[in-house]
């Protein structure tokens, strides 16, 4: 019996004639600093779509702690403790950074009206909004209107609903994509500074960031595991090197 807190057996997805996952067995440890690079193409995201259930994989199974979850909606996942950032679309753009989070945390103990019910429990709201305020350093912004945050720090916010949701492993496809050079730091400083319980695996094209970041990093090409291991076994990896000097333009 594997430790793992996600796990795919198998993992098979097909558009098509087109094979976008190929017999995928990937593990994620509790805690883990996990990222996933390749071409553009090789099925990254496709794979944390079918993690998260918005796609249904053509065989294969996925685990979460033990449990099959292969059939598992999106939203019972949620439950269960997978996490992803969210669209941007999906914040409450007239509401505050706070009233966002108040909404996910309550959302989460049942019921977006039950905390305006027992005291005891709104202040339990409050608190672990302003912690996750305070891990993404965003606490300045707690009363901003969401509308009015450069669009790095609506990221955050997002990451922020991320953890709102107490998840057990958190999935960051890009995190830092379309936010301005400027302001990307903010986004990788969070990323770095994420409760250490938490499983993350990210998927990021800047390689500075994920040899930085990454304990373990998988490569992923046409949807196949290519390689798998330590940053130093990666980075020597002459199959790998091959990849990304044959593919620099999409690295
Ligand atoms: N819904 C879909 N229908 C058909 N083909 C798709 C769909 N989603 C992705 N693809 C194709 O699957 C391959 C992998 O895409 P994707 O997972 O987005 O790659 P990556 O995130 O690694 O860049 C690409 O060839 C892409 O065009
Ligand atoms: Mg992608």
């Amino acid at each position: 019996m594997s430790d793992a807190v996600l796990e795919t057996k198998n993992l098979n997805k097909n558009f098509g004639a087109l094979a976008v996952a190929q017999d995928i067995n990937f593990s994620l440890n509790p805690g883990a600093r996990h990222a996933i690079i390749g071409p553009n193409g090789a099925g990254k995201t496709t794979l944390v779509n079918l993690l998260t259930g918005v796609l249904r994989p053509s065989a294969g199974a996925i685990f979460l702690s033990g449990e099959d979850i292969t059939t598992m909606s999106e939203n019972e996942r949620v439950k269960h403790g997978i996490a992803r950032t969210f669209q941007i679309n999906t914040l409450f753009m007239g509401l505050t950074v706070i009233d966002n989070l108040y909404l996910a945390i309550a959302e989460r103990f049942g019921g977006a009206t039950e905390m305006f019910r027992p005291a005891g429990h709104h202040i339990k709201v409050q608190e672990q909004a302003l912690h996750i305020l305070t891990t993404l350093k965003l606490e300045e912004n707690s009363l901003t209107v969401v509308r009015e945050l450069s669009y790095g720090r609506q990221r955050l916010v997002e990451l922020a609903i991320a953890l709102a949701l107490d998840p057990k492993v958190l999935l960051l496809d890009e995190p830092a994509a379309g936010v301005p050079s400027t302001e990307s730091h903010i986004i990788l400083d969070a990323v770095d500074n994420l409760p250490e319980d938490i499983a993350i695996l990210i998927i990021e094209h800047d390689m500075d960031v994920v040899f930085r970041f990454a304990k373990r990093i998988s490569v992923l090409v046409r949807g196949s595991i290519m390689a798998e291991g330590e940053p130093e076994e990666i980075a020597t990896n002459p199959e790998v090197q091959a990849v990304y000097l044959g593919e620099a333009d999409h690295v």
